[in-house]
């Protein structure tokens, strides 16, 4: 079987760690988070006290940061400077200044290189914004996952769930609106679809109907016929 590099992009809450998940599950490929390092490089920018928007103190930052994404059958683990910083990540502050972080070139240029790094030996699902843009231009399938605005402040709203009981979907709405502004509209590698990206709106559909729509691409591309899912892969 060819190594594949499967590129998932889109913007917040469209279900890409999901199907990223799935689908690596299913066809035994590696899935790897790109938001994740991010959020985790965010989360040591609040720590130290480095201002999201100073790019000569973040830059100075990233010299001495160590970010790894350990790939495991429920999602990344992600390691920062040694430490498991997985349950630490996913709060409103670090998750808009990991998108504040996210639009200093010199930051990005950092990223990419970590992340092509780890996809190089293929057989990934790699999933953020600028993966099949910049990461891997060349990946042998790139997605592009949107859905509606409100269908995707839905979808956040139900997943936190218990977790942040007190944060109404207006919040969450509002933080889900500010960020794709930034992610779409910052100057360096901004949130769109590659030109060969194949872009699934999925503001109506669920998610296996997604799922078995790219299991089949997937399974096209690699020229077989898709194994059987993995214990736990719907
Ligand atoms: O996918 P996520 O929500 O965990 O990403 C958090 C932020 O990180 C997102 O708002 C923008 C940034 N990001 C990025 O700029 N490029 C990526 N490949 C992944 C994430």
């Amino acid at each position: 079987m060819r190594r594949l590099i499967v590129a998932i992009d889109g913007p917040a809450g469209a279900g890409k760690s999901t199907v990223a998940r799935h689908l690596a599950a299913h066809f035994g490929l590696l899935n790897l988070e790109t938001g994740a390092m991010y959020r985790a490089f965010a989360l040591k920018a609040l720590a130290e006290k480095v201002d999201p928007a100073d790019a000569s103190g973040l830059e100075r930052l990233s010299a001495s940061t160590h970010i790894e994404l350990e790939p495991t059958p429920s999602g990344n683990r992600v390691m920062l400077d040694g430490a498991d910083v997985t349950g630490s990540i996913r709060d409103v502050e670090v998750t808009q200044a990991a998108s504040q972080v996210s639009v200093h070139p010199a930051i990005r240029a950092w990223m990419v290189g970590l992340q092509q790094q780890m996809g190089s030996h293929g057989g990934v699902v790699m999933e953020g914004r600028d993966i099949g843009t910049v990461v891997f231009p060349d990946a042998d399938l790139k997605f592009f996952l949107d859905a509606s605005p409100e269908a995707r402040s839905q979808r956040r709203y139900e997943q936190a769930g218990a977790d942040t009981s007190g944060v109404t979907q207006t919040v969450i709405s509002k933080e889900l609106r500010e960020r794709d502004e930034r992610d779409r509209n910052r100057a360096e590698s901004p949130l769109r679809p590659a030109s060969d990206a194949i872009v699934i709106d999925s503001t109506r559909m669920d998610l296996e109907e997604v799922l078995s729509h790219i299991e089949s691409l997937v399974a096209e591309k690699l020229g077989t016929t898709a194994p059987q899912a993995a214990p736990g892969a719907p």
